[in-house]
């Protein structure tokens, strides 16, 4: 009874095998990361976003810029503005990410992104997938790296989240076999789980790092998470002075809040539905989502952003004006070093450490706290200062 929806349900199947074929083989013809340094001119795209996103963007491009600015004068940075990545424009256009938009993201090189808001099932928004994840996917950022730093609590995190594949990869892409079946699929490939590894590793090694985690659920979900694990562990013997230990998520979820465990993890390796919900809880520690960026790392993209959504409560409750820039900042830090500014970007980081402890101008969200832009100019205050004073002691 049920033949013809088998037949519908494999038919889709089968269009998706072949897609995820294809972009295992097509992984491979990019071998080597773009050289900033070789480039005659960097252009950077700034998207607000939507919600909360043009707030709080604006006050990281403006520190991008104020930074940047000799480098703009001599013709060696370019920013440009990419209107249109809103909700209202996605879904006017029914997609994901507009043509026109995309087009303009591909002459970047690196794009600094504001929050976008993502339909969900119910909502009574159409389906179309997130702006983030079809990012992603598009510019093949296949490496999500978000940083979590508590140094007086020895706190120094930084998660390897693979970008591209796990649950994400065909994540709008389920088949309702009949109106009482649904299935999702989970994607691992070898290409794709071999990079992320590597850049992993990579980093631990060029870092200092003395331990990597390679997080999984390896017991339940045998196929995908064990070629993973396997992948990981394959690579792990070629950084032999690295020590590495295998983690399940839900353990691992536990272990970052026992105090006297958690300060032994350094860096972390994991897939992308993990990565995506232990960042959050990572995050927490350090202040709140608000404070913590992301780089979306390719080899011939890379896109900043913070780690958090658009916001639409408290846009709709008209606290927009009051949202926390800290997230967008730390991403515009994370840019300016992966362009290899790297004096610029430390400058930032440290002007955002003394900004956010500082009392007398505290982020809360509504108006007992700061605004979003009184924050984004004590920060370029901040920066200045910093600045001049490297400057007196050259
Ligand atoms: C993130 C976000 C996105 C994700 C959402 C907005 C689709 O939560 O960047 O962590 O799930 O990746
Ligand atoms: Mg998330």
């Amino acid at each position: 009874m049920y033949e013809e929806k088998i037949s519908a349900a494999l038919a889709s199947y089968e269009k998706l095998l072949r897609e995820q074929l294809e972009r295992n083989e097509k992984i491979k013809e990019t071998k080597e990361f773009v050289d900033y340094s070789t480039l005659e001119k960097i252009i950077i795209g700034v998207c607000g976003g939507d919600g909360i996103g043009p707030v709080i963007t604006s006050e990281a491009a403006k520190v991008l810029e104020f930074l940047l600015k000799k480098d703009v004068e001599a013709g060696k940075i370019e920013f440009r503005n990419i209107e249109g990545l809103t909700i209202e424009n996605r879904i006017a256009k029914m997609q994901p990410i507009p043509d026109d938009v995309m087009e303009e993201l591909k002459k970047c090189h690196v794009i600094l992104k504001g929050p976008t808001t993502t339909p969900q099932a119910g909502d009574g928004l159409p389906n179309i997938e997130s702006a983030n994840v079809a990012m992603r996917k598009a510019l093949d950022l296949f490496a999500n790296l978000r940083p979590v730093r508590i140094p007086e609590e020895g706190i120094d995190w930084t998660f390897f989240r693979e970008n591209t594949e796990g649950a994400y990869a065909v994540g709008s892409k389920g088949v309702n076999v009949t109106d009482e079946l649904a299935l999702d699929f989970v994607v691992t490939t070898t290409e794709g789980t071999e990079r992320i590894a590597r850049l992993a590793y990579n980093y631990a090694k060029n870092n200092k790092k003395d331990r990597v985690s390679i997080i999984q659920k390896a017991n339940v979900i045998k196929t995908t998470d064990g070629k993973f694990l396997n992948i990981c562990r394959e690579i792990s013997k070629d950084y032999p002075e690295i020590t590495t230990d295998e983690w399940y998520i839900d353990i691992c979820t536990a272990k970052l809040i026992d105090k006297k465990r958690r300060t032994d993890f350094k860096v972390f390796v994991l897939p992308n539905l993990y990565g995506d919900i232990i960042t959050d809880e990572a995050a927490e520690f350090q202040g709140g989502v608000g404070t913590a960026g992301s780089a979306n790392i390719g080899k011939r993209y890379a896109m900043f952003e913070a780690i958090h959504g658009s916001a639409p409560r408290m846009v709709k409750e008209g606290r927009a004006q009051y949202a926390d820039p800290c997230s967008m900042l730390r991403a515009a830090a994370m840019l300016l070093s992966h362009i290899g500014y790297i004096e610029e970007s430390v400058n930032l980081d440290k002007a955002l450490d003394i900004c956010m402890a500082d009392e007398s101008m505290k982020i809360t969200g509504r108006d007992d706290g700061c605004s979003c832009t009184d924050f984004g100019n004590f920060v370029m205050d901040t920066l200045v200062k910093i600045t001049n004073s490297d400057k007196e002691m050259i």
